[in-house]
């Protein structure tokens, strides 16, 4: 019988059997069976006890101040939002995995990349194993005449694919999507951990050889994690996650790992007939649609290092249901229930019965601890039905953390969102410097006129 060309590693305790079962039997923990290619160079060399203590040669230890620096030379893509994030543009030879939900707009992101750097005489390559060639060229219709000049190739043979890169050697190259690429050396199916793993192994040592600034798209799962293994994060130098609702128009791109950059920085980006366009004055938009009503107020958020006003809008009404509805669009939902305890408990603002919208506006996600002052007074001006407003009816803005004992704390950079605030008229900011408990911001955001509370538990 042939030796089987791949074999099933235990992620959990690296036990190999030549079949895939559900449980381990090594370690006996279910699911972390792998299928990997048997590596055939290393064969017998690699478990042996005996090979561990053989004296082989040692290596070198260098100091670091030795070390011969490279040459980072940037690859600057001209979309300014995109090279921010990147911390200056794509490094030669890197390998950069952009996630976001279908729709998204990662397929536009990167053929508009490539098409600028092809336009300043980049050699580049789109592969797409999504789409084919027929397709990528309808989109590329809407991005304009650079666009149409990228070369591109639709396959989904890993083999192919590897071939074509050391063919072509591009300086950059796309690979539409990482996990609809297939070896053919392993049976299991495109998009499974082992196959991602393969794949983003194989086009990262290719990459590293030629020096090929790598954008590789991934796809998200609904949890909002990278599908396929953490593994491929590991890997890469930097992911990118692209992330707003389809059918909004903004989205914002962020860095959530950068070898080569701060992950701080972010972008956003409105998609358009023509692709997407960056957004360079986000807060100016987001404070002249901001509604003044009740359960409206005003968010100064940082994005990364730079500030965002968004506005953040609560609905609270009576439930029909045994157990209420919590539903966020924007914000983490368990940050909410912990926001509506605080409010309950140490506000006197209940939502116990009564179902809680939330809605972070124009798609933005909110992702920082200072986002839940506002949430928590959307909601209590929704449930006292106040409007939030500041001097000279201007919407009013705040910022804080809650902390699970009712006080109010301190989020980074609380100077730099309050200028934001001001810079768009916002004069009224309610933040933890002069409001220390969570009681007194309410009472200060819905001034001090008791109302009836139609809504509490
Ligand atoms: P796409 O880039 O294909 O998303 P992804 O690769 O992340 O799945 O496109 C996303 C959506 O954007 C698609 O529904 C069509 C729309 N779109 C525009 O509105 N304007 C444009 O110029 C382009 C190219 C796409
Ligand atoms: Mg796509």
């Amino acid at each position: 019988m042939p030796r089987p060309a791949t074999v099933h590693v235990c992620s959990a305790c690296g036990h190999e059997t030549p079949r895939w079962t559900g449980r381990c039997s090594g370690c006996g923990e279910w699911n972390t069976l792998v299928e990997e290619v048997r590596p055939t160079a290393v064969r017998g060399g690699r478990s042996g006890p005996a090979s561990r203590s053989a004296a082989g040669p040692a290596a070198t230890p260098v100091r670091l101040a030795e070390v011969a620096a490279e040459d980072h030379r940037r690859l600057v893509t001209g979309i300014g939002e995109l090279d921010n994030v990147l911390g200056g543009g794509l490094v030669p030879g890197s390998l950069v995995l952009i996630g976001g939900a279908p729709g998204i707009g990662k397929s536009t992101l990167t053929t508009m990349a490539l098409a600028r750097l092809g336009s300043h005489g980049l050699t580049t390559l789109y592969v797409s194993a999504e789409e084919s060639a027929a397709q990528i060229r309808l989109r590329a219709q809407r991005l304009g005449p650079s666009a149409l000049e990228l070369p591109v190739i639709a396959e989904t043979d890993l083999t192919t694919v590897l071939a074509t890169l050391e063919a072509e050697r591009p300086q950059v190259c796309v690979i539409d999507s990482v996990q609809t690429i297939v070896s053919d050396q392993l049976s299991s199916a495109a998009g499974s951990v082992a196959q991602v793993r393969e794949v983003a192994d194989a086009i990262m040592r290719v990459a590293k050889t030629h020096r090929i600034a790598v954008l590789l798209v991934g796809h998200v799962t609904k949890e909002g994690a990278l599908a396929g293994p953490r593994v491929l994060e590991h890997l890469v130098d930097c992911v990118l996650q692209f992330e707003g609702e389809r059918e909004r128009t903004y989205r914002t791109l962020r860095a959530t790992k950068n070898r080569f950059g701060s992950t701080n920085q972010a972008g956003v980006f409105e998609m358009r007939d023509s692709g997407l366009v960056e957004v360079l004055d986000a807060s100016a938009r987001f404070v002249a649609e901001a509604t003044r009503a009740p359960g409206s107020v005003v968010l100064a958020a940082m994005e990364g290092t730079r500030p965002l006003l968004v506005e953040v809008q609560a609905l609270v009404s009576a439930s029909e249901l045994e157990q209420p509805r919590r539903v966020v669009a924007g914000f983490d939902r368990n940050r909410l229930a912990v926001v509506l305890a605080v409010l309950g408990r140490h506000a006197r603002i209940g939502c116990g019965h009564a179902d809680v919208f939330v809605n972070v506006v124009g798609g933005v996600r909110i992702d920082e601890p200072g986002a839940d002052l506002a949430v928590a007074l959307a909601v209590a001006s929704a449930v006292r039905g106040v409007a939030l407003t500041g001097p000279g009816g201007r919407p009013l803005a705040c910022f804080g953390e809650l902390g699970l004992t009712g006080e109010l704390r301190s989020v980074a950079h609380a100077d730099r969102r309050i200028a934001e605030a001001r810079r768009y008229g916002l004069s009224a900011v309610i933040e933890p410097s002069g409001q220390p408990t969570v009681r007194g911001a309410v009472a200060a955001a819905l001034g001090r006129g008791d109302r009836a509370d139609p809504i509490a538990a």
